[in-house]
């Protein structure tokens, strides 16, 4: 299949944003076409770090209506699967580490009518989730390790995400290939080079000095130019 700059979706991640005026902000994120809003749940228990749960992107909800796309860094995510689907998710991942029962997670978010991710950290292969590929929506391959915005992005997640992009094609999956942390405009291209469709950015857009839409005007460009 021949994909296009269209083909590939931006979700800035809202752990990056100026809490106080999120409304605003994602409202502007809308105006300039972003695709994804990317929810960061952290417990301080899986990962060392508290973020938000279910009730932010409730809130989130009357202020646009792009996609929203939660990312659950929690222990014992079967708990809070519900509350997030409640609250507006429609799409939901989940990690490989520590979650004995993949499958049935998986199935669990389709079968609440949402888009069912599975989320590789750096140290995890691609082989951990060979078997339920077909059963998968999406992969989110971290290109950091979880728990922190603004962290530099680590080249090993590139042989991954083109590992899976290969695997995709030779099987004929069609799930998409989700890529988190320290995504930038300049480092998208490659990115999407390797077989990246969904691009999560947290500083990568909230922290350019001009504005979010300079932001996404950035990247824009930037994922362009690995179709040249
Ligand atoms: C990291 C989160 C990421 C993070 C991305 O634990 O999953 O979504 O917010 O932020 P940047 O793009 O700044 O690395
Ligand atoms: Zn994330």
């Amino acid at each position: 299949m021949t994909r296009t700059p269209q083909d590939i979706w931006l979700a800035p991640s809202l752990l990056s944003a100026d809490w106080a005026r999120a409304g605003e902000q994602v409202r502007e994120l809308q105006d300039a076409g972003v695709e994804w809003l990317h929810f960061d749940a952290m417990d301080g228990h899986f990962v060392p770090n508290l973020s938000f749960g279910a009730l932010f992107l409730q809130q989130m909800r009357p202020h646009c209506d792009m996609h929203f796309d939660a990312h659950l860094m929690v222990s014992n995510p079967e708990d809070r699967l519900d509350e997030f689907l409640q609250a507006g998710a429609q799409s939901i991942s989940v990690h490989v580490e520590g979650n004995a029962h993949l499958h049935r997670l998986i199935w669990r978010i389709k079968d609440g009518g949402a888009m069912g991710g599975a989320v590789l950290n750096p140290a995890t292969p691609a082989e951990a989730l060979e078997v339920i590929l077909p059963d998968l929506d999406y992969v989110l391959v971290m290109s950091v390790n979880p728990g922190f915005g603004g962290q530099k992005f680590l080249p090993l997640a590139l042989p991954k995400i083109e590992k899976l992009a290969r695997w995709r094609e030779e099987r004929g999956l069609d799930f998409k290939i989700q890529v988190d942390g320290g995504v930038a405009a300049s480092n998208v291209e490659q990115v999407v080079r390797a077989g990246a469709d969904v691009i999560v950015s947290g500083s990568g857009i909230f922290g350019v000095e001009t504005g979010l839409k300079a932001g996404v005007e950035g990247m824009r460009a930037a994922i362009a130019r690995a179709f040249v």
